[in-house]
């Protein structure tokens, strides 16, 4: 998404602008083509040096330079940019934005181009939440300006509150989102699950698996940087709740079930990437089962057939319902099924140990699916915990793709491709 984008940052005055040099040189490793802007006074935090070593560019400041060529390049840098970011954005800019000011090259470059602008204000929590400050992000939003608000935290003067410049990741979140905001997918909603889920047994204790959560956020942010609506379904992850998702977290199968078919009304594509436990203790205890106590784990106490031995006890386990299977059942039937509004692409994952071939083409058929994504989970480089997958695609026609070993970004732009042609088809 940012390969060979041309990006303006504007920086200005901010003790937050010594965290725009990693978004510079992340945006430089990502491909992007970067040209710095700083204002007069962010100079005073960090040196144009430090930027153009990270962009690997001339860093731009001064419009009034003697010879006249800043003044010409602003309009040059203008007219290239695909977006400009002002990272940290301060009150003292966002209000001369607010107003057409052009008093310095931030500024001119911000009303001389017509690319998207994006905004990430910095400041001290007072100053932001002021109503000038407030009424001038408002305007700006009403102008199209995209606005990553600033985190609630410690800021640098000590004080507790929002203020806070956002984690880079966030800010390169916000800036893929707003480039692809016309992608293949723009006017689309889709849901994506992710991640494993979580069956107690106790209130301490549960079954789970070991889904890692990487592969379905990686396809619900890049659905996001194709102009997507996402809503992700997620089980319980270590990973960071993407920008500009929609992010609904459960915990267990039976959570998972009800937001699926909640989000899928309206939607136009569900990918199932959850790694959905397959069985459940039957009953929960409601206190933490001690060590005297395992012969009645799973089971309602009145069940009582369990016999405890010497090493152990029976652990009571029943079915999950299969959330993908489930739906191809209801939505056959004319009457107390779900109501779709739109034809919904369905993609389904099979997670598989041996045989991989033949499991995954009876998944497709026995779950209706449009597209289903088969890997080895056996493999080093693919499936749980990895950062690349190996998978074939199983398409509904009968044809069967079997992609090499790649990262789960790409494996995402692999499966959103096939997905795009199915809907242009629908
Ligand atoms: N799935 C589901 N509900 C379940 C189990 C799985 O919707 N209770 C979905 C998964 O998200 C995945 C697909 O069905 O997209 C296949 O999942 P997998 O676990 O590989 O298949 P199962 O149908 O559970 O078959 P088995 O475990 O016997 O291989």
């Amino acid at each position: 998404m940012l390969l060979n984008k041309h990006i303006i940052v504007g920086i200005c005055g901010g003790i937050a602008s010594y965290k725009a040099v990693e978004l510079v040189s992340r945006l430089q490793q990502a491909g992007a083509v970067v040209d710095v802007i700083m204002t007069e006074h962010a100079e005073d935090f960090v040196r144009p040096l430090t930027f153009s070593t990270m962009s690997h560019r001339p860093v731009y400041s001064d419009l009034w330079e003697p010879s006249g060529q800043a003044a010409e390049r602003h309009i040059a840098l203008a007219e290239i940019a695909e977006a400009l970011v002002i990272v940290p954005a301060t009150a003292n800019t966002i209000a001369k934005l607010a107003h057409g000011m052009a008093d310095n090259m931030v500024t001119a470059v911000a009303l001389a181009t017509k690319a998207p602008l994006l905004l990430a204000p910095a400041m001290y929590k007072e100053m932001y939440m002021h109503p000038a400050t407030q009424a001038n992000l408002a305007l700006l939003r009403e102008r199209g300006a995209v606005v990553v608000e600033p985190e609630v935290g410690r800021l640098a003067s000590g004080a507790f509150g929002p203020g806070r410049l956002p984690e880079t990741s966030v800010l390169l979140g916000a800036i893929s989102m707003l480039l692809g905001r016309k992608g293949d997918l723009a006017g689309r909603k889709v849901v994506v699950t992710a991640g494993g889920t979580q069956e107690p047994i106790d209130p301490v204790r549960y079954i789970g698996n070991r889904s890692s959560g990487k592969m379905g956020y990686a396809l619900a942010m890049e659905a996001r940087d194709r102009g997507a609506h996402v809503t992700l379904i997620s089980g319980p992850v270590a990973l960071p709740a993407p920008y500009g998702v929609e992010v609904h977290p459960v915990m267990t199968a039976l959570q998972m079930r009800d937001a699926v078919y909640n989000a899928i009304r309206n939607a136009d594509a569900l990918v199932m990437s959850a790694a959905v436990a397959d069985f459940r203790p039957l009953e929960a205890a409601a206190h933490k089962i001690k060590k005297g106590q395992g012969e009645f784990a799973g089971m309602p106490r009145a069940a009582g057939q369990a016999e405890r031995d010497a090493d152990g006890f029976p652990l009571y386990l029943t079915h999950n319902p299969d959330i993908l299977g489930g739906l191809a059942a209801q939505l056959g039937q004319p009457e107390g099924g779900i109501q779709l509004q739109r034809r919904l692409i369905r993609v389904g994952f099979a997670a598989e140990t041996d045989d991989v071939l033949a499991h995954a083409q009876s998944k497709l058929v026995a779950k209706q699916l449009d597209l289903l994504i088969a890997n080895d989970v056996s493999r080093s480089d693919s499936g749980f915990g990895a950062d690349t997958n190996k998978v074939f695609i199983f398409h509904a026609n009968g044809a069967v793709e079997d992609l090499p070993v790649m990262p789960k970004t790409e494996v995402a732009t692999a499966i959103w491709d096939r997905v795009v042609s199915l809907l242009g088809m629908a």
